[in-house]
C-alpha cells in the first residue's frame, strides 16, 4: 500500500550537521508500509493507492525523546506546590517515588506508562527511551526494566539514581554494580547513573557504568544539574553516547564536550519545574558540541510529556533558534540514542508528525496550543488531535 501525503505546505528534514534543517515547501511524500518511499515537490509526486491532502500543514520528522523516565508509581504535585512557594529542589524527593513505584502492580506501572507513552504520541514523539530509578531494590528494578522494554528498545538501567533509604552506602554500590546489575542487564540497552549532589560522585559514578560497560551496556549520564562535580570529564572518557541537564557547565567542560562523540542533552522541564536557572545552549553551540532536547518526562522534576514545550522553552529561555531546537529534538536526540532516526529521506522509517502551522517556527511562536494533529510511527497513525 502506497500513501501518497500531498500539498504539504512545509516539509523539514534534518541534515547531518548540528541545526541544519532543509525545507521543502509544496512537499508531497509517499509512504509504502513502514518506509517513506519518496518525498519531493508536489509537482514531481508519482502515483499511489491513496492520496491525502495536508494542504496548509508541516510535517516534520518525529522527536525523539532521549531521557524519560515512565517507570514509577504515584505523583509529587505537592512537592512542585511547595517548590513554587520557596522550597528549593532537592534530589531526595526521588525516595518518595520509590515507595510508590514499589508498591505499585507490574499492571499499574505498565497502564501508567501506556498513558504517558499516548502522551508522548500527541507531542509528536515517535521513538523514546525509558529508565528505571525508582525501584531501588533488585525486584523493582528488573521488572521496571522488563516492562519498559514493552515500549521501547531503548530501555536504561538507573539503579544508580540515589541511594535508598535503610541501604548502606558501600553495600548499595555493590548492589548496584553486582547482583543489581545483573539482574537488569537482560532487559537493559543503556546504564546511567545520576552523578551530583545528594546522588552519586565521580569515582562512584565511574564505579558504576564501568560495571554496566562490562555487563555489556552502553554508558550515559545524568550530570551537572544541581552542581559541578567534574562529571562531564568522566562522560567523555567513557565515551557516553549523552551527558543529561548540564545546567551547570564551566568553559573546560565545554571543550571537552566538543571534541567528542557524546551529546549534550538539555531537558528545559526540568529547569521549568524547579524553578532553576536555564544553561545558556549558545555556549554549547558556539563551541560546536552536539545538543540534544528531551523531557526528562519523571513525576519529580519534570512531569511533561510534551516536546513541543521543551523546545519552547528551549527557544525562549536557552538561547536555541528555532531551527535548532527542532533538529535537537530530531536529530539531536537520535544521536544522543546512537541511532540513524530524526529525519525524513528515502528508505527511512516513516516515523512523522504533522502540524497544523505553515512552518515548524510555529512550535515555538504558539507555545502551549496543541498543534501536533497526526503522528505516524512506521508509517502507522498513532495519534489524531480531536477535530
Ligand atoms: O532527571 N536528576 C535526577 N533524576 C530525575 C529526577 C528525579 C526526581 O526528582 O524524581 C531527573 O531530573
Ligand atoms: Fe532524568
Amino acid at each position: 500500500m502506497r500513501t501518497l501525503y500531498t500539498d504539504i505546505a512545509s516539509l523539514v528534514r534534518t541534515g547531518e550537521a548540528f541545526g541544519h534543517l532543509e525545507v521543502v515547501e509544496n512537499a508531497a511524500m509517499v509512504v509504502e508500509g513502514s518506509k517513506v518511499a519518496w518525498l519531493g515537490k508536489v509537482a514531481n509526486a508519482p502515483a499511489a493507492d491513496e492520496v491525502v491532502s495536508l494542504a496548509g500543514k508541516t510535517v516534520i520528522p518525529g522527536f525523539v525523546d532521549s531521557h524519560s523516565h515512565l517507570m514509577f508509581g504515584g505523583e509529587r504535585s505537592e512537592e512542585f506546590a511547595h517548590r513554587m512557594a520557596g522550597q528549593p529542589y532537592a534530589s531526595g524527593g526521588i525516595r518518595t517515588t520509590v515507595k510508590a513505584t514499589r508498591e505499585a502492580s507490574d499492571q499499574e506501572l505498565r497502564d501508567n506508562a501506556k498513558r504517558l507513552v499516548q502522551e508522548f504520541y500527541a507531542s509528536g514523539i515517535t521513538h523514546f527511551e525509558i529508565k528505571s530509578g525508582y525501584g531501588l531494590d533488585v525486584e523493582t528494578e528488573a521488572r521496571s526494566l522488563q516492562i519498559a522494554s514493552e515500549f521501547t528498545e531503548d530501555v536504561t538501567y538507573l539503579g544508580a539514581h540515589v541511594v535508598p533509604e535503610g541501604v548502606e552506602r558501600s553495600e548499595y554500590l555493590e548492589l548496584v554494580t553486582g547482583e543489581m546489575l545483573n539482574a537488569c542487564k537482560p532487559h537493559a540497552k543503556w546504564v546511567d547513573v545520576f552523578c551530583d549532589r545528594g546522588a552519586f560522585g565521580v569515582d562512584e559514578a565511574r564505579e558504576i557504568l564501568k560495571a554496566g560497560i562490562a555487563a555489556g551496556l552502553q554508558p550515559r549520564m545524568h550530570a551537572n544539574q544541581l552542581e559541578n562535580l567534574g562529571a562531564i570529564a568522566l562522560a567523555v572518557e567513557l565515551d557516553c553516547a549523552s551527558v543529561d541537564h548540564c545546567t551547570h557547565l564551566s568553559a573546560e567542560d565545554i571543550a571537552v564536550l566538543s571534541g567528542s562523540n557524546t551529546v549534550a542533552t538539555l531537558v528545559p522541564g526540568a529547569e521549568f519545574s524547579t524553578r532553576s536557572p536555564y544553561p545558556d545552549a549558545r555556549r554549547l553551540v558556539a563551541a560546536g558540541v552536539t545538543v540534544a532536547l528531551a523531557t526528562d518526562c519523571n513525576p519529580g522534576s519534570s512531569f511533561t510529556t510534551s516536546m513541543p514545550f521543551c523546545i519552547a522553552v528551549a527557544v525562549r529561555e536557552m538561547g536555541l533558534t528555532p531551527d535548532q531546537a527542532l533538529w535537537a529534538a530530531t536529530r539531536g536526540g537520535a544521536k544522543a540514542l546512537r541511532n540513524q532516526k530524526g529525519t525524513l529521506e528515502v528508505g527511512a522509517t516513516a516515523d512523522f508528525a504533522v502540524l497544523d502551522a505553515p512552518n515548524h517556527i510555529h512550535l515555538a511562536y504558539r507555545p502551549g496550543v496543541q498543534l501536533v494533529e497526526k503522528t505516524f510511527v512506521a508509517g502507522k497513525q498513532v495519534f489524531e488531535r480531536n477535530k
